[in-house]
Parts: structure tokens; C-alpha cells; sequence
């Protein structure tokens, strides 16, 4: 379709064009390739004028191969219309929400949330007119209560970071849609492999992909699903402030997601087996993961979520900085990462990381102590990782 090089031309012009295009069928590879170009070589003006209606390929940061079939992966994971791929969880957070908000417009957010995503509503919606109220969203009467006639978005997570409860998406759809305002769901710690907001009657789903999706810890991107009407308005927006995830990244999450429904599945098994045994230990104050009977939402998590509960569980250890330190020195299969869903078990802990950036005395007031520790379960062999666990908390907290 191309010229390649040619006979007449100088060498020094050669070398720019020969190779550049294959000269043999190179269609239907077993494995994606990766598409680096930032851009694709239109043949005339009514080629041009073909890609632009059939959405194809010109410019990277508009689309790329990659990003769309990261895009079409996602949709179907998440059973939704169309998707978005972002450069990170952040980016498609931030895209999802912008797009869809206005000067004037109020939001009614989760008060346990990520806390970056928190500080996209104080301090960057904020700056442009849009107000944020935060409530306890597992108090439906809270939320009820705090909607107002100018409140466009309700949002919260699937599971909260890092209490992990669990608000009843069914519920607080049906608020939201009262109002005429959409709810959008941050789905990283279950992922749709294990919950599905949007069935649920979420509008947006927005996902972490650096997390379990991707499962590798060697990638950061995100992605935004749902109804076109509103993922539209996040593509036009991601075109112009280039949130779009890369080549390369897009590529390695559409591998790590080929596995994620059983990496997910061992790791909420694993994660049931420890919350089991923390509720036991008597050096843990108090355990959070939805599997537990105990869990304030347990009946509800087993009727959005099934028998799988995720890879994500806090407990509360003695605040004692030494003794959580010899606790972490002793873990051989749990390291400190301020990451979470990946294949190894790691733990991190939100005072110092997600929710460095409020005060102790706003972190107590949603229930985050500065003993806290947020653990992401791996996919080890179940006993080691128990016995592990039990071996450092008798290290540091046993006589
Ligand atoms: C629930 C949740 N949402 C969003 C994010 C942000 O993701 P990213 O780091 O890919 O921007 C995180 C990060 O930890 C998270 O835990």
C-alpha cells in the first residue's frame, strides 16, 4: 500500500523508508502486537477522511491498537457498553469525573475512599466550582440525606480503601438516579472478575489496571466503563489532556488480565484463610475482609460478590512503631510495597501512604488508627502464607 525504498533515491533517503513496512503477510499473530507508532500513515485525503468515520488508527494520543484492545478487554471484563484505557488509575479517576461534571455541580462521595481520589474532589473539583460532601456510604440515610437537587455524582469503591466495607451498590444507584445523577464505582480491589458494579446499576466504573488487573506490578494504567453517553465525554477529555494509557503498558495489562480470574479467585482464597486466623490471634485488635461473618456488610458482600470476597484485608495491630516494625522484619513472604494486587502478598500502611495527607486526627474520625496495615493477598500456597503471618506476630507481639 506503501512505497518502500526505491532505486532512484539516495541512500541517505533510504534508510528512512526501507523496512518501514512489511513486505509479507504478518496478519493474525498468536500474541498482540505492541504498536509504539505514534502515528499511522494515511495513503490520500479520502483515506484520511475513512479513518476518521470508521474510528481508525492516525494519531496515538487520539488511538492506538493497543489502548482499543485494552479498551475492548476491559468492556467485557467489566460487562460494559464501551471503555476508555488511562495512563493510570488516577488518570481514570480524574477523566471520568471531570468529564462529567460542571461549574455549579455538587458531589456526593464515600468518606473512605483512596486517598488520592479524595484529594481530587478537595483539591482540584474544588478549584473549578464543583462541591464535594463526604459521608459514610454503608448509611444509606446519609446518603439519602445529602444529595441535593444540584448533586450530579454520587461516588464510592466496590470495597473502601483501606476499612474494606462494602456500601450496597443496588441501593445507593437508585438515590443517585432519583436525582438524575450518575454513580460511579471505583472497582480496583474486586475487579469484574469478582464484582460487577455496573450490572449492580453503577453508570461508571473506573479501575485501577496497576493492581490485580495487570497482577504484575510492572505496570501503571487505568481505565474508565460503562454507558457510552458518559464514556464519551471522558474520551473527548482524555484526547485533550492526553490521559490515554501507552503501547507498551496497554499491552502487558491485556496479558496480565488473560489470568486474572484465577489469580483473583486463590487470592481471595488466601485472604479468607487469613482473616480467619487474625480473628483468632490475640496480638490483632480488629480484622476487616467481607468473607468474615463479623464484617458489618458480610450478608451483603455474599449477596454482591458470591463466595469470592477479594484479595484485600486490613487488620489492626497494637499502635507500637517498634513492635509493628519487628513484626514487618519478620514477615519472608509479605514485603512493605505501597502497591497492592499483584502475585506476591505485600502490605503497606495507610497513615504513611494512601492517607499520608490527612491529619491523624481526620484519619480517626473514618476509622483509620496508626495501626492499621492494609494487606494485599498473593498467590502463595495457602499454609505458608498463614503460618508466615503467625510466626511474625508471635515474633514480635508474643512474650
Ligand atoms: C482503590 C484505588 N483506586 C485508584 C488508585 C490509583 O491507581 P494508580 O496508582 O494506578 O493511579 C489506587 C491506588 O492504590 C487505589 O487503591
Amino acid at each position: 500500500m506503501f512505497k518502500d525504498f526505491d532505486d532512484n533515491f539516495d541512500f541517505e533517503s533510504n534508510i528512512l523508508e526501507a523496512g518501514a513496512y512489511f513486505s509479507y503477510p504478518a496478519s493474525d499473530p498468536e500474541a498482540l502486537p505492541i504498536h509504539m507508532s505514534t502515528a499511522h500513515n494515511v495513503k490520500d485525503l479520502d483515506d484520511l477522511q475513512k479513518r476518521y468515520d470508521e474510528h481508525g488508527f492516525c494519531y496515538n494520543r487520539n488511538r492506538n491498537p493497543n489502548r482499543t484492545a485494552l479498551a475492548e478487554l476491559m468492556s467485557y471484563v467489566e460487562g460494559g457498553e464501551t471503555s476508555i484505557a488511562c495512563s493510570s488509575g488516577m488518570a481514570a479517576i480524574s477523566t471520568a469525573i471531570i468529564a462529567n461534571t460542571k461549574a455549579g455541580d455538587h458531589v456526593l462521595s464515600d468518606q473512605t475512599l483512596y486517598g488520592e481520589t479524595i484529594e481530587i474532589f478537595t483539591k482540584i473539583l474544588a478549584k473549578y466550582g464543583v462541591e464535594t460532601t463526604f459521608v459514610d456510604f454503608t448509611d444509606l440515610e446519609a446518603v439519602r440525606s445529602n444529595v441535593r437537587p444540584n448533586t450530579t455524582i454520587l461516588y464510592t469503591e466496590t470495597v473502601s480503601n483501606p476499612l474494606i466495607s462494602v456500601p450496597d451498590i443496588a441501593e445507593i444507584s437508585e438515590i443517585a438516579h432519583a436525582n438524575d445523577a450518575i454513580l460511579i464505582i471505583d472497582n480496583t480491589f474486586m475487579t469484574g472478575a469478582l464484582a460487577r458494579p455496573l450490572k449492580m446499576g453503577a453508570d461508571l466504573v473506573v479501575n485501577s489496571l496497576t493492581k490485580f488487573a495487570n497482577g504484575h506490578s510492572d505496570a501503571v494504567c487505568g481505565a474508565v466503563t460503562g454507558a457510552a453517553k458518559y464514556v464519551d465525554k471522558a474520551y473527548e477529555l482524555q484526547v485533550l489532556l492526553g490521559t490515554q494509557s501507552d503501547p507498551f503498558s496497554s499491552w502487558l495489562v491485556c496479558r496480565g488480565i488473560r489470568t486474572l480470574n484465577l489469580r483473583v479467585r486463590k487470592q481471595a482464597e488466601n485472604a479468607a484463610a487469613l482473616a480467619e486466623m487474625f480473628e483468632k490471634s490475640a496480638y490483632v485488635k480488629a480484622v476487616y475482609h467481607p468473607s468474615l461473618a463479623s464484617h458489618p456488610q458480610h450478608e451483603l458482600a455474599v449477596k454482591e460478590f458470591g463466595k469470592y470476597f477479594g484479595g484485600m484485608l486490613s487488620i489492626e495491630l497494637p499502635e507500637d512503631r517498634e513492635k509493628m516494625n519487628k513484626f514487618m522484619d519478620n514477615m519472608h513472604l509479605c514485603h512493605y510495597a505501597m502497591t497492592l494486587g499483584g502475585y506476591r502478598t505485600t502490605m503497606s500502611y495507610p497513615p504513611m501512604s494512601s492517607h499520608s495527607d490527612m491529619t491523624k486526627e481526620e484519619r480517626m474520625a473514618i476509622g483509620i488508627s496508626d495501626g492499621l496495615l492494609r494487606i494485599s493477598v498473593g498467590i502463595e500456597n495457602t499454609e505458608d502464607l498463614v503460618k508466615d503471618f503467625e510466626q511474625a506476630l508471635e515474633a514480635a507481639y508474643g512474650a
